[in-house]
């Protein structure tokens, strides 16, 4: 089967609905109300915010995923659209929920709830070849909350190599914190895994960098680990490279940052760039969502991003 690769990245991933509750004076607690004085609905997922970012610097870029046929399945679809995702793959199911969550943001940290409605439900069957084979590299993140795929991830990765596609990994964090994932079994068929800090050791089952990077499997390929305002770090080919952020000490909030760094990091990477400069460009990017609320916001348009980059963190895109 000789297919043409007419989309640089198809994501494989969960869509949801953020309801984001801003200034909100203290911690809630069961049985009172207080407020928050600000309130934001708007696209959210890892995922998404992956690929409408990705999409927004310049890639061509297609999702696949699960939604419901409801209002905030709407505002999903609208959303991407706007951004220049293609989004004639994702199956829209009648008897489903489009996920929502609801996030408490306080200063650099927030506090989230979500119901995960229709990410529950996609499979791999609902992942045709043919599609597959249409994208030169694979995004697949989220897996702990997808359950539906977390016993065919491997398959699936295997199945993006055979096609001829480059993949990349990012697990995100476990809501339930069991961090039931064999990384042996599917590391192999990653190359480039992107947890952060903190979901790395959880993975690992080690408390420092050092542990953790030497626990992973033997045949990892490109581990790049984000650090949150400490940068990142990568390993690969047995070489590590700590990178200094593009600090911003003035973050609007944090959500998001790890998927912009990953949209940044992937767009240099299907351009063939060194693990360097697709480091640097994912610290970038990272740092240029934090410069405004939610995931997507700095990432409006490309000349806003070129401006952001160029304006607060001197770097010429
Ligand atoms: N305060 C900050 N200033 C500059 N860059 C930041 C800041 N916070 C995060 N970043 C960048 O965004 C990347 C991803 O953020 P991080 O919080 O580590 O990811 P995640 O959202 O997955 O937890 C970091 O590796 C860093 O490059
Ligand atoms: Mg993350």
């Amino acid at each position: 089967m000789i297919t043409t690769k007419d989309i640089d990245v198809i994501v494989v991933g969960e869509l949801n609905v953020d309801l984001i509750l801003n200034q909100i004076s203290t911690f809630p607690e069961i049985g009172k109300e207080i407020l928050a004085q600000q309130m934001t609905l708007t696209l959210g997922s890892s995922s998404a915010i992956f690929a409408s970012n990705l999409s927004c610097l310049g890639a061509n870029v297609a999702f696949i995923g699960k939604i419901g046929r409801d209002q905030f399945g709407e505002v999903v679809l609208q959303s991407l659209k706007a951004k220049g995702v293609d989004t004639n793959l994702i199956i829209q199911q009648p008897n489903l929920n489009t996920g929502a969550t609801v996030v408490l943001n306080f200063d650099e940290d927030r506090a989230m709830v979500t119901h995960p409605g229709a990410m529950n439900e996609l499979r791999l069957t609902d992942i045709s070849p043919a599609q597959l084979s249409r994208a030169k590299h694979l995004h697949f993140s989220s897996y702990f909350l997808q359950p539906g795929l977390q016993k065919e991830v491997r398959e699936l990765f295997i199945l993006a190599k055979e096609l001829g596609l480059t993949t990349s990994f990012d697990t995100q964090w476990d809501p339930q914190e069991k961090w039931d994932l064999d990384l042996a079994q599917i590391l192999p068929y990653v190359d480039v895994f992107l947890p952060n800090e903190k979901e790395l050791f959880k993975l690992t089952r080690k408390n420092t960098l050092t542990e953790a990077i030497a626990a992973l499997p033997e045949k990892a390929n490109t581990v790049l680990v984000k650090m949150g305002n400490k940068g990142s770090v990568s390993w690969s080919k047995g070489r590590l490279l700590s990178m200094e952020p593009f600090l911003n000490e003035e973050v609007v909030d944090a959500i998001g940052a790890g998927d912009s760094f990953n949209a940044g990091f992937i767009y240099k990477y299907i351009q063939g760039a060194s693990v360097e400069e697709c480091q640097r460009f994912g610290n970038l990017t990272g740092a240029v969502s934090t410069t405004a609320a939610g995931g997507t916001t700095a990432f409006t348009d490309y000349n806003k991003i070129k401006k952001i980059a160029q304006e607060k963190f001197g770097y010429a895109l």
